[in-house]
């Protein structure tokens, strides 16, 4: 063994004791020909101190620079009084050195591991190796870490079957684009990376698995976010004979219980966690991933203003949009200034044309963009709506339905940020449920699922699937925490005949459907369960868990927002004769 103790073990208790530990140098400083370094392993950091000019075998104490790897061993002691550093659990000892051995130089580092600073992204992953030494890293890996782990537990606890499914299969469409494999023994053929592993998770229920979780990587050629990666992670979960409440009953208690163990320093907003209808998400805080942990919800003011007198109004009521605003508590004395930093913001996130507004100054004022217009009436009615008392600021949107909860439901959340109504050491899960099966796809002008093509309608709505399609309800339920959808799932379809009626719902050739999913419709004619799941993306919720400001804070090699992967330089190109063997014929210019 390399070390008797880690470099964040070592106590008062163990004073006397001769010890060895390995780790690396992370700082150093030399006083009067002492030398003082600490000394840190994934553990810890341990303050090692040896005087090379009265111990010549120190030298190498002496030369020892940042990061290189050290195997010390010597005596454990108190520090001097005044000397004890209360920030390491380490802080009251120091150990005595009488050998050292070098067990690796380190170059000059590109990044620093010792301090907390900002350093550009690009650089901290083409030497993640290195980034993964800082402290913050670190710790985002173990929460990660301990996070699966307690689900593995639980899950295990309730008779789950861990099963693995594989990488290479067919497309199962979530939405994103495939990543392809070409296939060298089949010449022209392609497998597909899994979206998810939805098919097959259904699969394992035709199969009697009867409950199943897989902690799955799941690949997604889409554009990058700091919320989305190409590849990532879902705790993905099946079970059969259930219904909608089982499951969402399921991920709660367990997500409940692993805040309460995990990070018992936050807490859960509210339990249980308050279901919120697609429609009234929308309504209210015009996004379907909302942060509940705060008011300042949107409110419509269609009615009042369709003849009030001022045309951005009335024009937008004419042309079938929608008044909506939110009432900004406290925000009444914002400057000129400050409104039209604002009003940037709406126009850049969400896409609105203004923002209007009324301020109800601490004087006792009133200024506003449009209040001219309008007459003492429909002025009292907005300010009555809103809620509307002396220091608070309203601020609305006039446009299509889509761009104004787009602008106002991103517009609630910024102004959660400047009011630090968003604390991070608050979970604000929710459910979001009855979202329409399918929505109307104007490009393609074709009904597209809102959730995946296996998921049921619910079954008192099934009668109106073909006549009155757009109020179909789907049996799918988001799992949302503070303004991130962190999970999603349905109960399944597990009837051949219904599943090729939503097929041809949704316009899918009854030829293409046999050749995409013709096993997963032949599996369902022999005794298929009913079957429901949900799978939760846990690089977002770790990222929540952790206060880390994107998911690849949280992923140990995550691809930059190319999608490339700058440490290993992919993708890049291959050999011709790997081309060669694919049947693959690269066309440039295209
Ligand atoms: P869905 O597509 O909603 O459902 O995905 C489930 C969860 O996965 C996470 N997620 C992502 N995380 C990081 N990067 C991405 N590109 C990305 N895409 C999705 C989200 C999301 O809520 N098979 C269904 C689940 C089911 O029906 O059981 C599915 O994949 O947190
Ligand atoms: P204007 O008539 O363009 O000077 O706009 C008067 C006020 O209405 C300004 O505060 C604009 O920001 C605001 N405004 C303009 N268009 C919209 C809109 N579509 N929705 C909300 N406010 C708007």
């Amino acid at each position: 063994m390399y070390k008797t103790h880690t470099c964040g073990e070592l106590r008062p208790s163990h004073v006397g004791e001769t010890v060895t530990l390995a780790g690396w140098v992370h700082n150093f400083r030399n006083h009067g020909g002492v030398t003082f370094i600490d000394l840190r392993d994934r553990f810890g950091i341990t303050q090692i101190v040896g005087n090379p000019e009265v111990n010549e075998e120190l030298a190498a104490l002496k030369a020892a620079r940042s990061e290189w790897v050290l195997q010390v061993t010597g005596e454990v002691r108190k520090r001097i009084e005044g000397a004890e550093n209360p920030n390491l659990c380490t802080g009251e000892i120091e150990v005595d050195v009488k050998h050292v051995k070098v067990l690796n130089k380190a170059k000059m580092l590109p990044i620093l591991i010792n301090k907390d600073e900002e350093i550009d992204e690009n650089l901290r992953l083409k030497f993640r190796y290195l980034d993964l030494r800082r402290e913050t890293m670190k710790r985002n890996l173990e929460l990660r870490h301990k996070t699966i782990k307690f689900i593995r537990d639980y899950l295990d606890n309730q008779k789950f079957l861990e099963v693995e499914t594989p990488i290479l299969f067919k497309s199962t469409p979530e939405g994103a684009r495939d990543y392809l494999v070409p296939s060298r023994l089949h010449p022209g053929q392609f497998y597909a990376l899994p979206q998810s592993p939805q098919q097959l998770k259904q699969m394992l229920m035709v199969g009697g698995v009867e409950r199943y979780f897989q902690v799955a990587r799941c690949f997604r050629d889409e554009d990058q976010r700091g919320d989305r990666q190409p590849e990532f992670t879902q705790l993905d979960i099946e079970l059969s004979f259930v219904e909608r409440d089982d499951i969402m009953a399921l991920a709660e208690g367990m997500f409940t219980e692993l805040v309460a163990k995990v990070v018992p320093e936050k807490r859960v907003f509210q339990t249980p966690w308050p279901r919120i209808t697609y429609s009234e998400a929308m309504e209210r805080f015009g996004k379907d991933n909302p942060d509940i942990r705060f008011g300042l919800e949107l409110v419509n003011i269609g009615d009042l203003v369709a003849e009030c007198g001022f045309g951005v109004f009335e024009n937008t009521i004419k042309a079938g949009g929608e008044v909506r605003g939110i009432n900004a508590k406290g925000l009444g004395d914002y400057s000129r200034k400050k409104i039209d930093a604002l009003t940037k913001y709406v126009k850049e996130n969400g896409g609105a044309k203004g923002l209007a507004y009324i301020a109800l100054t601490s004087d006792g004022q009133m200024r506003s963009s449009f209040a001219k217009f309008l007459t003492e009436d429909v002025k009292d009615a907005i300010l009555k709506r809103m809620d509307a008392e002396t220091g608070d600021l309203l601020l609305f949107v006039a446009d299509q339905a889509e761009t104004t909860f787009e602008s106002l439901g991103r517009l609630r959340v910024h102004l959660g940020d400047l009011l630090g109504l968003r604390d991070p050491n608050v979970l604000g899960f929710c459910w979001v449920i009855d979202f329409p099966f399918v929505f109307w796809n104007e490009d393609e002008e074709r009904w597209d699922p809102s959730h995946h093509l296996f998921t049921s309608p619910m079954t008192e709505d099934i009668p109106m699937l073909e006549t009155d399609t757009a109020k179909v309800r789907g049996q799918q339920y988001d799992m949302v925490l503070n303004n991130y959808e962190v999970g999603g799932g349905s109960i399944r379809i597990h009837d051949g005949e219904l599943q090729q009626r939503v097929f041809e719902l949704i316009g899918l050739d009854p030829d293409v459907a046999k050749e995409r999913f013709g096993h997963m419709l032949e599996a369902f004619s022999y005794g298929a369960p009913p079957h429901g799941g949900i799978a939760i993306g846990m690089d977002r919720l770790v990222m929540l868990l952790a206060d880390a400001p994107n998911i690849r804070e949280v992923i140990a090699f995550p691809k930059n927002q190319h999608a490339r992967d700058v440490m290993g330089d992919a993708p890049s190109p291959v050999e011709d004769q790997q081309l060669v063997e694919l049947h693959i014929d690269i066309k440039e210019g295209i």
